[in-house]
C-alpha cells in the first residue's frame, strides 16, 4: 500500500530534514586527505545526538552503522572504516535521520580534497539526474515519469544508471512502498498523489550498470571497478513544485 501522510507527520519529516541537510554540509568540511568514514561516522551519531535524533539506518536489517559510506567503486551501502581517504577519492555519505520519528534520507557524493575536471563532471551530472527526477515527482505523473527522465539524461551524457536498487517511499519506516526506479518508461507505473514522501537517489556508473555484492553481503560494488556516485533527496508530493525536505540550499 502506498500510504499519503497527513500534514503534521510531514512537518515532522521536514524538521529531520532540515537537520540532515545541516549534518551533510558539516560532513562537506571532513572532507579532507586523511580522513576516515569511520570519523565522519562517529561525527554523524554524535551531531545526531546532540541534536536529539538517532541514526535510523544502524540496527536496521541488522545494519550496524549509523552511515553508509561508498569509496569510488563502492555503489551503496559502504560500512565506515578507518582506512584514510586519498586526495581525489569520492565518497557517498548515506544517513536516514529520525528526529522524534519523522524520517529523512539523503545520501551525497563528496570529493576528498580536489576533484580533476572528469571528476566533476560525473558528479555535476549525477546531481543534476537527481534534479531532472524531482522535476517529474509531481502529483497526476506516473512513477515512470521520474526513471525515465533521470535515465535519458543520464545516459545522454554517457554514463550508465544502476538498476539494482531504486528509491522508495518513506515513513514511518525507511523502505516503504512504491519503489522508485531510476530507469524506465515515461506514464507507466502508479501515479503520484499528493501527500506521498518519496526518495529519488539515483546512482550512475561510469561503466557498466551492473553490480555485484561483496562477501559482507551489504556492499554493492561495479563490476568492473569504474566509479558509481549518488545523489538522493527525499520530497513530498504536492499539488504545485515538489518539496525537498533535505535540501541544503
Ligand atoms: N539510506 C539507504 C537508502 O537510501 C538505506 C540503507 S539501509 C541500511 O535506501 F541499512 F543500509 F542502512
Ligand atoms: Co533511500
Amino acid at each position: 500500500m502506498i500510504t499519503r501522510k497527513s500534514a503534521r507527520e510531514i512537518t515532522m519529516m521536514e524538521e529531520a530534514g532540515k537537520l540532515l541537510a545541516s549534518c551533510h554540509k558539516e560532513i562537506s568540511k571532513m572532507m579532507k586527505p586523511g580522513v576516515t568514514t569511520k570519523e565522519i561516522d562517529d561525527f554523524v551519531e554524535k551531531f545526531l545526538a546532540d541534536n536529539g535524533a538517532t541514526p535510523e539506518q544502524k540496527g536496521y536489517n541488522g545494519y550496524e552503522y549509523a552511515t553508509c559510506a561508498s569509496v569510488n567503486d563502492e555503489i551503496c551501502h559502504g560500512f565506515p572504516r578507518s582506512e584514510p581517504l586519498s586526495n581525489g577519492d569520492i565518497v557517498t555519505i548515506d544517513m536516514v535521520v529520525n528526529l522524534n520519528g519523522g524520517l529523512a534520507d539523503s545520501a551525497w557524493t563528496y570529493v576528498v580534497g580536489e576533484a580533476d575536471e572528469k571528476t566533476q563532471r560525473f558528479l555535476d551530472v549525477t546531481k543534476e539526474s537527481l534534479y531532472r527526477g524531482i522535476k517529474e515527482a509531481k502529483a497526476g505523473n506516473r512513477i515512470g515519469d521520474i526513471g525515465y527522465a533521470i535515465q535519458q539524461y543520464a545516459e545522454a551524457e554517457g554514463y550508465a544508471v544502476v538498476r539494482d536498487f531504486t528509491g522508495h517511499g518513506i515513513g514511518p519506516t525507511i523502505h516503504e512502498e512504491p519503489h522508485i526506479p531510476h530507469f524506465g518508461l515515461a506514464g507507466k507505473g502508479p501515479r503520484l498523489k499528493e501527500g506521498m514522501v518519496i526518495t529519488i537517489e539515483p546512482m550512475l556508473n561510469e561503466g557498466s550498470w551492473h553490480s555485484k555484492m561483496d562477501n559482507n553481503n551489504w556492499t554493492a560494488r561495479t563490476v568492473d571497478g569504474e566509479r558509481s556516485a549518488q545523489f538522493e533527496h527525499t520530497i513530498v508530493i504536492t499539488k504545485n513544485e515538489p518539496l525537498i525536505i533535505t535540501d541544503q540550499d
